[in-house]
């Protein structure tokens, strides 16, 4: 990475576990995110969503259908929103049995019937093991969520994530604390740009990152979809134009004045399984000119969602500051950590 983590308090060589070490376990469950800490990675990688009945959760897609059983426990409701069940209709979901059927290989017994977690149960996790990672919290869908921004810092707040109580914080014995205690041990990230403003005035104290997504306008903060009748993604993305240094720059600048301290471009991805890489094949927003731009500018990059170790290679010698992977154990494995 830059010489950046001189000034920020983040690794130059972030190990950020996209979902937990997805690859091994079904996504933002209890055995992903248990895994990724006692592999000792630096982040827990979280998507926030909020309940119907106000409670915080990680859950990445806005409806249930792709990795739980929400068809069968759930029949008239299958394609509806997280937002429109309670936390006791989405513990009643199954979130671990999709993972067996995609990744044979890969399956356990024990993935059957896993629940969907709470932010709580997020931050007992991160908090309980010889390691202590810290969280990079993604705001998801948040236009769905008014307030969701005060609804996080009060939780973290609560649970002694924010202020003196943060700075506190006993290092743990024996166990690898790379983040450290204070500001480091939180990264808020959002695509949204009214989400990113929103965490500048509840959260000022904790580092925040914009994603940034190359979509049909140039470069942009929110994912955009195929247009047209039986476009695939794959030609979609294909026709997109590769960002000018104008739009970089628009977001760059967007990104520093509301205070972050970095930005999350996609990758372009050696493809493995297909499963998590395919639609992030054809778009690139960390060729060298705009890590370079980013990092004359003060701010660190984060890219995502990176697996190969091929793909680590080419985009450290470009100098990123670390990486969102599946595969934590690669990543450690690759930067040579415990
Ligand atoms: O948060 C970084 C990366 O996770 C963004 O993509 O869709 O996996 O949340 P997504
Ligand atoms: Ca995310």
């Amino acid at each position: 990475g830059s010489t950046l983590c001189t000034k920020i308090p983040i690794p130059c060589d972030a190990v950020i576990a996209h979902r937990g070490a997805s690859y091994q376990a079904p996504e933002s469950t209890r055995p992903a995110y248990l895994l990724a800490r006692d592999l000792g990675v630096d982040y827990l990688e979280l998507d926030l969503q909020r309940t119907k009945d106000g409670v915080l959760v990680a859950v990445h897609d806005n409806t249930l259908g792709r990795n739980t059983d929400v068809a069968e426990v759930f029949p008239d409701r299958a394609d509806a929103p997280v937002s429109s069940f309670t936390l006791d209709e989405l513990k009643q979901l199954d979130a671990g049995s999709w993972f067996n059927a995609s990744y044979p290989e890969r399956a356990r017994d024990s993935y059957s019937g896993l629940e969907i977690l709470t932010l709580d149960e997020v931050i007992d996790i991160a908090e309980n093991g010889d390691n202590h990672p810290g969280l990079y919290i993604e705001t998801k869908v948040p236009e769905q969520f008014p307030g969701i921004e005060q609804d996080l810092r009060d939780k973290l707040e609560a649970r002694g994530w924010l202020g003196d109580a943060a700075k506190t914080r006993p290092a743990a014995e024996g166990g690898a604390v790379r983040v450290g205690d204070g500001p480091g041990r939180l990264v808020m990230q959002t695509f949204s740009k009214a989400s990113l403003e929103a965490l500048e005035q509840t959260m000022p104290e904790v580092p925040q990152v914009l994603l940034l997504w190359l979509g049909e306008g140039g470069i942009e903060a929110a994912p955009s979809e195929p247009q047209g009748e039986g476009e695939s993604k794959a030609d979609y993305y294909a026709r997109q134009q590769v960002a000018s240094p104008e739009a970089f720059r628009t977001w760059l600048d967007f990104a520093k004045d509301h205070g972050a301290v970095g930005i999350g471009p996609s990758a372009v991805q050696t493809e493995h399984d297909g499963k998590f890489s395919s639609q992030f094949s054809y778009m690139e927003l960390a060729e060298p000119w705009m890590i370079g731009m980013a990092h004359d500018d003060g701010m660190l990059v984060h890219l995502y969602t990176v697996d190969e170790p091929a793909d680590f290679e080419r985009y450290r010698q470009r100098g990123v500051d670390g990486f969102f992977t599946n595969r934590a154990e690669q990543l450690l494995t690759f930067y040579g950590h415990p």
